[in-house]
């Protein structure tokens, strides 16, 4: 099989030491990167050599240390910061990852809503871009409406059309499915939006690990993403926003780096970002997140997104050769990024990863966090393979290998 990617995959897989981890006598197969990408030695090394080397508090000390961590603390930040085209350094907040930053969202945006007022989101969310907004409307009395999905997994675009009205404030939005794979028109969505003075809001956990992601082009207003979906550490992700609307934004949690006076009665907010970044910030998190940004950067995020596309493609392929198997998402590799779920008519989904993982092979078996979108393919779960830039062929042929295992054991 030969790969006609331009990635050097193997210099890539030296990288990550995870890989070289077997289980069973057989070399570990990673397709759980949707979950959580490994981490390259590069981003584990600037956690290590950060702790080891220049660790102290961000933005309080005033002895050589404490400037050393805050230089490289907001140095990552920039990188982060450009990493996903922000014009500016303080439109990106730090947050624990994206659950944190649609958290922050609702709770803040939801600040300025009144009753009746109306957000916009799709059957196709994560819970993290759906149970903020139900607790809001819990909150504030506000309306929640869905964009459906059709058969073959894409938003149904004329109902976005039908449902956002001058009532809308905002519209909410993965920019990729962690279920269906979806790559959603997030340009045209926020014109949408925006044509109904909305604001329009992006998840891009899944989007920011596979492929270059620049929030001017997309044209939203906010844009949410993990750190540990795109070889950064975990517990650190961002936030960004157009610093005009963050300006006007309540702060989500108060204490440490948000205040610039407390008073007994009240208190006065910092500037941005540091209005939203509440007490002490995951240092070392932000650290290798900046490690991971540079590394990413440095592969290319145009041949991560090429690797990636070869590989759905492959899978696709592979997977439709199997009897019983039913692929959810759109058939189009150039619309369907990152993720490969799919449901075997003779096995449970559980059943499945369990037999995997009798092969080294790790994927993920359940409903991803998303429900909804479960429900409306009428599946209780899937199996998802997720792919990234370490990924070959020949792990999904390892992963193919196993479905045949499974075949074996289970349809009678
Ligand atoms: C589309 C999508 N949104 C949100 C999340 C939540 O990300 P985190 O758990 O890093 O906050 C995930 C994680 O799987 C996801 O796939």
């Amino acid at each position: 099989m030969a790969a006609t990617t331009m990635l050097k995959v193997d210099a890539i897989r030296a990288d990550f030491p995870t890989l070289r981890r077997e289980f069973h006598g057989k070399p570990v197969v990673y397709l759980d990167s949707g979950a959580s990408s490994l981490k390259p030695l590069q981003v584990i090394r600037a956690e290590a050599d950060f702790y080891e080397n220049h660790y102290a508090n961000v933005h309080r000390g005033i002895y050589q240390l404490s400037e050393e961590a805050t230089d490289l603390f907001e140095a990552a930040r920039e990188k982060v910061a450009k990493f996903v085209g922000a014009r500016e350094t303080r439109e990106l907040i730090l947050t624990r990852g994206t659950t944190e930053s649609l958290n922050l969202l609702a709770y803040s945006l939801g600040e300025a809503l009144s009753p009746g007022d109306e957000v916009v989101g799709t059957v196709m969310e994560h819970h993290s871009n759906q149970v903020p907004w139900q607790m809001l409307k819990r909150r504030r009395r506000t309306v929640l409406k869905h964009v459906g999905v059709d058969d073959e997994g894409y938003l149904k675009m004329d109902e976005l059309d039908k449902l956002v009205t001058d009532r809308t404030k905002v519209v909410t939005v993965t920019h990729v499915s962690n279920v269906l794979g979806t790559v959603n028109p997030i340009k045209e969505i926020a014109k949408v939006a925006h044509d109904h003075g909305a604001l329009c809001i992006v998840d891009g956990a899944q989007s920011t690990p596979h492929m270059a992601v620049d929030v001017k082009a997309l044209g939203c207003d906010f844009f949410a993403f993990s750190g540990h979906k795109m070889c950064g550490p975990s517990g650190i992700g961002g936030l960004w926003g157009r610093a005009e609307i963050l300006e006007r934004m309540e702060p989500f949690l108060g204490g440490g780096d948000m205040i610039r006076e407390v008073h007994l009665q009240e208190s006065k907010w910092n500037e941005l970002p540091y209005k939203f970044e509440a007490g002490t910030p995951n240092i070392a998190g932000t650290i290798g997140l900046g490690a991971a940004a540079d590394y990413l950067s440095a592969v290319g995020m145009d041949w991560v997104a090429r690797h990636d596309e070869e590989l759905i493609a492959y899978g696709m392929k592979r997977l439709r050769e199997q009897p019983g198997l039913r692929l959810l998402g759109p058939q189009d590799p150039k619309r369907h990024a990152g993720v490969l779920s799919f449901w075997l008519d003779f096995a449970h989904p559980h059943d499945i990863a369990q037999v995997m993982d009798t092969e080294a092979v790790c994927v993920r078996a359940g409903h991803h966090c998303a429900m909804p979108v479960n429900e409306r393919f009428g599946v209780p779960a899937t199996t998802r393979a997720s792919v990234y830039l370490y990924n070959t062929q020949a792990d999904l042929e390892a992963m193919v290998g196993a479905i045949e295992k499974v075949r074996r054991l289970f349809s009678r």
